[in-house]
């Protein structure tokens, strides 16, 4: 199956878990949300997308600039997974799945970039999500939570089970 992980980071934690995720998916493509092009998505069968929580959602360019501010080292302030969503092809047939980074320690507040990105996905038809997950971070910098690696490698293998296609 022809698979492709877009992500979106600041400092390295989510990209971190979409290269685990696409271990798990046998060795996807992975690449960052601003060198996505639309090309990338020819051929493809499963999108992955994977961004940073930021204000309970996606970022949006203040937010990637706060982060900046507060020194995250990459991360391009024009485009992140909510510009890169918007931008899809309407009525898009590809199965997707997305996924998010967030501090553990306020895992219970409402609020994550993948619900976010899934319910603008629904809301625009824009691919058939097929599953949802998040993963955490001790604070805003990172590092992972023990043991979330491992957990992103087998979220990815079960994504290419038949039964989410079904
Ligand atoms: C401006 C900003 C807002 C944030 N808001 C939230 C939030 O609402 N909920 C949360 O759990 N984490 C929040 N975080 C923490 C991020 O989720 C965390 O920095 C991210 O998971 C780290 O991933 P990265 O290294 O890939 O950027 C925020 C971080 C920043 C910089």
């Amino acid at each position: 199956m022809e698979a492709l992980v877009v992500y979106e980071s600041m400092w390295g934690n989510t990209e971190e878990v979409a290269r685990a995720v696409a271990r798990g998916l046998g060795g996807a493509r992975v690449v960052e949300v601003g060198a996505a092009t639309e090309q990338e998505l020819e051929g493809v069968e499963l999108l992955v997308v994977g961004g940073p929580t930021h204000a309970f959602s996606m970022s949006r360019a203040s937010t990637r600039r706060d982060a900046h501010q507060k020194g995250a080292p990459r991360g391009g302030e024009e485009v992140g997974v909510r510009e890169w969503l918007g931008r899809l092809p309407k009525r898009l047939e590809v199965p997707i799945a997305t996924f998010d980074t967030r501090v553990a320690k306020v895992a219970k507040l409402p609020g994550s970039a993948a619900k976010g990105a899934e319910r603008e996905l629904r809301r625009h038809h824009r691919g058939r999500v097929v599953g949802r997950e998040s993963f955490y971070v001790e604070d805003m910098a990172g590092p992972l939570v023990r043991g979330e690696l491992e957990r992103a490698e087998a979220w990815g293998r079960a994504l290419t089970d038949v039964r989410v296609f079904g």
